[in-house]
């Protein structure tokens, strides 16, 4: 039995997410975590939301709402979302818990001590009339690259380039409109990544194995144009994790708060410790899960995330860590994500373009989204979700293979044999077969889990699901009951055992449906088929069974129509 700690990204507080987001992070994060508890691992599986910054401050502002309010509403309502998908979290954290709140400052105290934080003086935009500096998004104006008029300070949304706020010309306050703005002085805290450069291009040539979109993407920000730059991680904000060095004041820093990408990855490890103190657990209970020099090392980490949080994981958080001097734990595997466009364009969250999460449970199960969404997950490019993609992927894996089979099997055997496992005939020579093909296939299938080879392992799940079917097909007990009652008795108990044992194999990618499967099969015996023969015989005869109530529905074309219009845009 392994020690596994996952990460999800942690998704931002403002709003409700779409499904991009989702395949991009938590829902892959959830098939590994819940396919490692399956194996028998102990799995620490930790996600939370991204509270901080400008987006949440504005988002409460435009809800009329306080933030930190605004915050500990919208954390219960993507929880709520959350637990809808089926998403396992050990635990759901908020990165302005007090957990984080110490973390992140005592981060700050041993990156000062250590030498790598450096205090740098600019001018940066002040506005007389908000009374404020307006840092990122707190400010818009015209884009100096390409004259679009609603530039934000941060990035222009036309031209996608990256700016600063005293880059844009026409400078006003997204507060109050005011175009009384000036430059003053302020002081900001850098931390010195330069100085730690060599350290993560030798930790990042060490991890041979990781995908090439993540290690690209880390040596393209480790040695692009100046190189690693240094990074500011304060901004003049009243929301976030006041500057303090540990629990000291940090002399200059009054009224400042940390940046938002300095503390959120820290709220991995606070989320760790919020999950003991919700326990009742004390600091040891998660400190054997992040302190080498307390149990972790033999743990084995791995983060789940969208390609553009790469740089963040690969180089900003590994700064922190490394650059404190304390034996916290790094990441093993990073595992990172292309996008997932909407109907031939992208999904849009200021547009609500696409469905978002709340909207994709009010029109179906959580198993039929699941399903799409990782069968189709955007591993090697980006890929694209279509609704007639949707309707086929659910009509065909869902309903017409795996549904299907259920329901045939159990109605038939009820009709012919009563509601128990039929105790008549052999395994004959079919069913032999049958199991030495599957036993194989389930291997290929372990092999492409632990790889986290989503579209593969769901595209091996569905070959397991087809040969089932294939083998009905093949034996026919619905023929050989007429002529040899027996046989088809035993072809019957073969087909009831494989039910459950697809239940087992399915449970990671589509856990309600793999629940109903094992419920209707009279069983609570999950252990994962390592001697196939031996779980084939596990439903003994005798043993009662039902019918499932229908596992999936057809999409129709009416819906899948209706969907398509009501989804086009303008979230409403
Ligand atoms: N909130 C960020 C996003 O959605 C992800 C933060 S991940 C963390 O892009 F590491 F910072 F936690
Ligand atoms: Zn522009």
């Amino acid at each position: 039995m392994a020690r596994i700690l996952i990460t999800s990204a942690i998704p931002y507080i403002n709003g409700i997410k779409h499904l991009g987001n989702l395949v991009g992070s938590q829902l892959p994060a959830d098939l590994f975590a819940r396919y490692m508890r399956a194996r028998g691992h102990e799995v620490m599986f930790i996600c939370a939301t991204d509270e901080h910054g400008t987006p949440a401050e504005l988002a409460a502002a435009k809800a009329g709402k306080p933030v930190a309010e605004y915050c500990a509403e919208m954390h219960g309502v993507q929880a709520e979302i959350a637990r809808g998908f089926r998403l396992s979290f050990d635990h759901f954290g908020r990165s302005s818990s007090p957990r984080n709140h110490a973390l992140t400052q005592r981060f700050a105290g041993k990156l000062a001590e250590n030498g790598l934080i450096r205090e740098v003086s600019e001018k940066m935009i002040y506005s007389v009339d908000d009374g404020r500096f307006l840092p990122d998004r707190y400010v818009e104006g015209t884009c100096p690259n390409c004259g679009y008029d609603s530039a934000r300070g941060d990035q222009c949304d036309n031209c996608t380039k990256q700016l600063d706020p005293t880059d844009l010309i026409h400078p006003r306050s997204t507060i109050s409109g005011s175009t009384n703005l000036e430059l003053r002085e302020t002081k900001h805290l850098y931390l010195m990544q330069r100085s730690l450069r060599d350290k993560l291009e030798a930790w990042i040539d060490s991890k041979t194995d990781w995908p090439v979109l993540t290690t690209s993407i880390a040596k393209k920000w480790l040695n692009d144009g100046d190189g690693l730059q240094d990074r500011g991680i304060t901004r003049d904000l009243n929301w976030g994790i006041p500057v303090k060095k540990g629990d000291q004041p940090w002399p200059g820093m009054e009224g400042k708060v940390f940046y938002v990408w300095f503390d959120a990855p820290i709220e991995y490890i606070a989320a760790t410790a919020e999950w003991a103190d919700a326990n009742g657990l004390d600091d040891a209970a998660w400190e054997r899960w992040w302190r080498t020099d307390k149990g972790a090392e033999d743990v084995t980490y791995y983060q789940f995330m969208g390609k553009d949080n790469v740089p963040f994981h690969t180089l900003s958080f590994p700064a922190t860590i490394l650059g404190s001097g304390e034996p916290w734990k790094l990441v093993d595997y990073l595992k990172s994500f292309n996008y997932l466009n909407y109907d031939g364009g992208q999904f849009s969250t200021s547009r609500g373009r696409g469905v978002f999460m709340d909207q994709a449970l009010s029109i179906l199960p959580s198993d039929y989204w699941r399903w799409w969404l990782l069968s189709h997950a955007p591993e090697s490019s980006d890929a694209e979700f279509t609704w007639e993609n949707f309707q086929g992927s659910v009509n065909k894996d869902l309903a017409d293979v795996l549904g299907n089979l259920v329901s045939r099997v159990t109605k038939f055997a009820t009709s012919k044999f009563g509601s128990t496992v039929p105790a008549g005939g052999q395994f004959g020579a079919m069913e032999t077969a049958l199991i030495a093909d599957l036993g194989a296939r389930i291997r290929d299938y372990e092999a492409l889990m632990q790889a986290m080879e989503v579209r593969k392992a769901a595209a091996e799940l569905r070959a397991i699901w087809v040969i089932g079917n294939e083998y009905l097909q093949a034996a026919a007990p619905w023929s050989v009951v007429k002529t040899d009652p027996e046989q088809a008795q035993a072809m019957i108990r073969l087909a009831l055992n494989l039910i459950r044992v697809y239940a087992i194999l399915s449970q990671p990618f589509i856990p309600d449906a793999s629940a109903a499967m094992m419920q209707a099969m009279g069983s609570d015996d999950w252990t994962w088929p390592d001697d196939l023969p031996a779980a084939m015989r596990v439903l003994e005869p005798g043993q009662p069974f039902s019918v499932p109530e229908n596992l999936f529905r057809k999409i129709t074309d009416e819906e899948r129509a209706e969907w398509q219009a009501r989804f086009a845009g303008v979230r409403t």
